[in-house]
């Protein structure tokens, strides 16, 4: 069998297992798969050895069986890094990349070296984006699941980042007594009943205490407002993604914990999906975020 029947017959598997793009996966699957340059995946003179074959066969099984395609090729690219993923991590998703060029920009004109905490830091994308972009930066990440942290580590060690360290715990727990010039996070942010209703490839294969965000969504908005402050300098910078929705609520509670200069930015569908404050101002001095830029 050449590469362009392979490719046509996967499709096909996938259209009838309800996968949304079926000829795009199927042409992901095999280029990440096989040694194949793009060219050469339409071409009918690229015979395909047995083991090749099977080899693909098993792979779409298991995309036909709802699982995400990152998991299946082991990697994603996030803010130009390669992020290794699979069970027990979440996949980074190209809004949390928005994130990371707001936290870019509110610390790119300060002095480094400075901190950064990631908290819920998952596969390590945006502690290792950030320590990348500052290398002079003392960047942590932390999170509760060891899974977590064992690809974390892995994902610093390929992509030769060696600004960052990781730690296993409960959101502040792992930095107890220390200080940040910046506090960003990516937590869980779904309302636990709405967990089931998510597409397959999520709810089946993601691992839910990355998704949980209790029975209203905000239950890690509360506590990371809540430690924020005992763990950022002054003048520090709180910078987290939120879910549809949430801008308000979230606002509400950082605001309430003293952030101030509140901003809110739309990602590329429209939806507030971040929002950032500066904590801890010095009062005194009366300077305002644009000042300190
Ligand atoms: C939405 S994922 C974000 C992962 C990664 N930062 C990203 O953007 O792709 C949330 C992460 O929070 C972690 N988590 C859940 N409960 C936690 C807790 N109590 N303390 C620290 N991390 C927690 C999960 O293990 C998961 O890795």
């Amino acid at each position: 069998m050449n590469v362009l029947e392979k490719l046509r017959k996967i499709a096909q598997v996938f259209e009838e297992s309800g996968i949304e793009n079926p000829a795009k996966e199927a042409e992901i699957l095999i280029a990440g798969a096989l040694p194949i340059g793009p060219s050469e995946l339409y071409r009918g003179d690229r015979e395909l050895s047995r083991e090749e074959a099977s080899f693909l066969s098993s792979l779409a099984v298991r995309r036909a069986g709802g699982e995400p395609l990152q998991y299946i090729l082991g990697s994603v690219e996030f803010f130009g890094l390669k992020i290794h993923v699979g069970r027990g991590v979440l996949i980074p998703r190209p809004e949390t990349e928005l994130l990371v060029e707001e936290t870019i920009s509110l610390l790119a004109h300060r002095r480094p070296p400075f901190s950064i905490l990631d908290l819920c830091a998952g596969s390590g994308c945006i502690a290792l984006a950030l320590a990348k972009r500052f290398p002079e930066a003392e960047v942590y990440g932390t999170d509760a699941s060891e899974a977590a942290m064992v690809y974390a580590t892995q994902n610093a060690r390929e992509n030769d980042v060696r600004n960052v360290r990781f730690r296993l715990g409960n959101l502040f727990d792992p930095v107890r007594d220390m200080r940040f010039d910046c506090i960003v996070s990516n937590p869980p942010y779904i309302r636990r009943e709405e967990i089931r209703t998510l597409q397959r490839e999520v709810r089946d294969f993601e691992p839910v205490e990355a998704l949980d965000g209790g029975p209203d969504g905000s239950a890690f908005y509360r506590s990371i407002s809540k430690g924020a402050p005992r763990h950022l300098k002054d003048n520090g910078v709180l910078a987290l993604e939120i879910g549809y929705g949430q801008s308000r609520e979230v606002e509400r509670l950082i605001r309430q914990a003293g952030f101030q200069d509140i901003r809110i930015i739309k990602d590329f569908s429209g939806i507030e999906r971040i929002i950032t404050g500066m904590g801890n101002p010095v009062r005194s001095s009366g300077l305002t975020r644009a000042d300190m830029l």
